[in-house]
């Protein structure tokens, strides 16, 4: 039975968050959130993998270069205190010509070729929310505000992978499948970690 943190007022939290295209000066929190939440594969720490965790954290200037329209924050009294950072077809295609996307041979193998290539898609690549603040839909609001902008834009499928081996990250799994993702296959990068890829398909805004 997986330990959960206590379920906080979420109309408190609507009054005083705000969930916006992350800027430049932004970058700086995120990193460090990515920091704390992020495991390592080789010496995993149980307690700290429960609540949910990254692997492939990055730098500050690594996130810049990330910074696009689907690469949201979610602040809170003017503090960044998590991000959800997506690219669409176009901007991930960029990033795997320009040498940035190191680790995730597998995933990006899977979405260059399994997938109809008349498709458009965004990739999630990564959700965080600092510890204190989670469990009070913040991850939900930046999950919400990517689909809603998808669907402004016509995009109607958005793929992520979640680690299965050596470890489930089981909290991005159940948060995921909130939203109604299903996984569709499981795929090993060349550092051996095994990840799920689970794509979600959304309906067109009329
Ligand atoms: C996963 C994560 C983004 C969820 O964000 P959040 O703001 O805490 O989640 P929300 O409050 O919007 O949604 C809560 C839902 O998420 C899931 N969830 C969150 N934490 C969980 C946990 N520890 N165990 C199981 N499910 C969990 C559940 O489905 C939960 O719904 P429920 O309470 O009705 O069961 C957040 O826990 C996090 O940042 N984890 C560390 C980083 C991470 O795992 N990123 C994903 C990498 S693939």
């Amino acid at each position: 039975m997986i330990e959960r943190p206590t379920k906080l007022n979420a109309i408190e939290l609507n009054k005083s968050i705000h969930v916006e295209t992350a800027k430049d000066g932004a970058v700086a929190e995120i990193a460090t959130i990515a920091l704390e939440v992020k495991i390592d594969p080789k010496n995993i720490d149980p307690e700290k993998a429960k609540g949910g965790f990254l692997i492939y954290n990055l730098d500050e200037n690594d996130y810049k270069k990330r910074l696009n329209l689907f690469f949201l924050t979610f602040s809170e009294e003017n503090k960044v205190r998590g991000f959800i950072m997506s690219y669409d077809k176009t901007f991930l295609e960029q990033l795997i010509k320009n040498g940035e996307i190191a680790h995730e041979d597998g995933i990006m193998q899977y979405l260059q070729t399994e997938i109809n290539p008349a498709d458009n898609f965004i990739f999630g690549d990564q959700i965080a929310i600092s510890k204190d603040n989670r469990n009070r839909e913040a991850g939900t609001k930046l999950m919400k505000a990517t689909l809603s902008r998808m669907q402004s834009m016509g995009i109607n499928n958005m793929y992520v992978a979640i680690l299965h081996q050596p470890i489930r990250n089981e909290a991005s799994i159940n948060f995921v499948g909130r939203f109604g993702f299903n996984h569709t296959k499981e795929v090993t990068n060349s550092d051996g970690l095994v990840w799920g890829i689970y794509h979600l398909n959304i309906e067109p805004k009329k």
